[in-house]
């Protein structure tokens, strides 16, 4: 499978439509305490992790613990969709106040397994729409993620190339 080697103090992002398989492969790959995610953040904040109109505060409590991950030179997940630019322009400001390397792994499995799936979530009742909006979001940003700062992109485009990638860690 495709070979991640991350430096032991970077930040993660990881980026996908909704469905694409983000914390199922943050589960997989990383400690629970490496993830940071903004449904748990949104959850913490107002009970209830489809709270939108307590989206502001559950980023704010994000960006929080990111830094102070980042302060203690650890490594960081960040679990949320981060489809647009302006979603990832204050995590990667943030990881380089901190001189930590910013990664990129793209989950993009396609809309029509995301959409799949989504349908058979309880905890997701939205449209198709939002997906495809999500989808077209990403696919717009792609090409520019190296220049927002992020140094290792990866972009896997198929649910065998989510399911077989293997993370490593470099000193
Ligand atoms: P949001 O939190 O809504 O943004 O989605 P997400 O990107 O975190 O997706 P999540 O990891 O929650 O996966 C969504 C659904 O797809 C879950 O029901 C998972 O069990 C399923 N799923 C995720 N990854 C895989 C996979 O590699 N294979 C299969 N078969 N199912 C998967
Ligand atoms: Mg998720």
């Amino acid at each position: 499978g495709r070979k991640i080697a991350v430096p032991e103090f970077s930040m993660i992002v990881l980026i996908g439509a909704s469905g694409s398989g983000k914390s199922t492969f943050a589960r997989r790959h990383f400690r629970q305490t490496e993830v940071v995610s903004s449904d748990t953040c949104r959850g913490l904040v107002a009970d209830d992790e489809n709270d939108q109109a307590a989206t502001p505060d559950a980023f704010a409590l994000l960006q929080t613990i990111l830094e102070l991950r980042l302060k203690g030179r650890r490594l960081v997940v960040v679990d949320a969709t981060n489809v647009r630019p302006e979603d990832r322009r204050k995590l990667v400001e943030i990881a380089r106040r901190f001189h930590a390397l910013s990664v990129a792994i793209v989950l993009d499995p396609g809309e029509d397994v995301c959409r799949n799936r989504n349908a058979g979530r309880q905890d997701r009742a939205f449209g198709p729409h939002v997906v495809r909006n999500q989808m077209a979001a990403l696919r717009r940003g792609l090409r520019g993620l190296a220049r927002e700062g992020f140094r290792q992109v990866h972009h896997l485009t198929s649910v065998d190339e989510i399911d077989s990638a293997e993370v490593s860690r470099q000193r």
